[in-house]
């Protein structure tokens, strides 16, 4: 985050623009070639192989042309507590933001419905009782616990059927949750995954469990835990075959959705193809059920929702 004047950014526009561009395409280059930059990293540091791995793997890089609200407000806090500002400035978020440089995305952080650690919990306390908790296991074994949508392993493979993805396919799962759509892609079709999740427990035990599977499987399911339209900036553009998405698109709000489907159309390469599994409302729904949808999954019809 850069912080300024207006008067430096009216003088610096173009400048300010160039280097943030220049940051963009350094990290498309960073996740379009992780063995590369691996290897590279292990034989300029010393690392061994699977030390590198796991650096890279926590690296979270974001540079984007876009901010989300509570990570502007904590800045403005930060700068009151440290005596960069006087504790009185009060400012919207509208008016701490130069919107020839960026804009301001809306909190989808805010989803609880699945940020419970009680999930995470049940996940690890189900492993405990197959004494899957800790060491290697398969991704089959776990595909009872790890898939958040419905369907389960059926609606994975007439996804598979209907993208025609094999071992040379390259696919994007947005909202991967625990990570089991993109291991069992992996595991059972030998393609690369790249899987994206807002929520940081879900991220996070997600790589854990993946980072236990078969080489199959942990080599080729690369996971990135962010909001995917912050994490769609630093992804190569035209790199994905497929993107697939399941009950994830529901939860973004208007105009969140529409620019995620403007980063999903860059992302693809020619003829990819998208499938998402989603709610749409076939008729006008009344108050009621749209406070349902709201309270009980978290459906952002606030902002839109036909
Ligand atoms: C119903 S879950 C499905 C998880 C997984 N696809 C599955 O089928 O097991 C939807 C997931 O989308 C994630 N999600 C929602 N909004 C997101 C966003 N803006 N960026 C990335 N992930 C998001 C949620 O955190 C949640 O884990």
């Amino acid at each position: 985050m850069t912080a300024s004047t207006p008067q430096v950014v009216s003088e610096h526009a173009d400048a300010l623009k160039a280097m943030m561009g220049g940051l963009v395409e350094a990290c498309q280059v960073f996740r379009a070639e992780p063995d590369k930059i691996i290897a590279t990293v292990s034989e300029k540091y010393g690392l061994q192989p699977q030390d590198a791995k796991s650096w890279y793997e926590g690296v979270e890089l974001c540079p984007a042309f876009v901010i989300s609200e509570p990570a502007l407000m904590r800045t403005l806090e930060v700068l009151k507590e440290t005596g960069v500002l006087p504790p009185q400035v009060q400012a919207s978020p509208n008016h701490l933001i130069d919107s020839r440089l960026c804009h301001l995305i809306h909190d989808v952080t805010g989803i609880k419905l699945y940020d419970k650690l009680e999930l995470v919990e049940y996940l690890y306390r189900s492993l405990r009782h197959i004494n899957k908790h800790k060491g290697a296991i398969s991704f089959r074994d776990v595909l009872l616990y790890d898939q958040h949508h419905h369907g389960g392993v059926k609606a994975l493979e007439e996804c598979a059927k209907l993208l025609s993805i094999n071992d040379k396919s390259r696919v994007l799962n947005v909202g991967s949750g625990l990570g089991g759509p993109a291991r069992y892609l992996a595991g059972q079709f030998g393609c690369e995954v790249t899987a994206v999740e807002l929520q940081r427990s879900l991220h996070v035990a997600a790589q854990e469990l993946t980072g236990r599977c078969e080489s199959e499987v942990s080599s080729r399911v690369h996971h990135i835990g962010l909001d995917f339209n912050l994490a769609a900036f630093a992804l190569p553009k035209g790199s994905f075959s497929a993107i697939v998405a399941w009950l994830t698109f529901l939860h973004f709000p208007r105009p969140d959705r529409l620019e995620a489907f403007k980063r999903c159309a860059e992302l693809l390469s020619e003829g990819g193809q998208v499938l998402l599994e989603d709610f749409v409302s076939l008729a006008p729904l009344s108050q009621a059920e749209k406070d349902q949808l709201q309270e009980s999954v978290f459906c952002r019809y606030d902002l839109g929702f036909d």
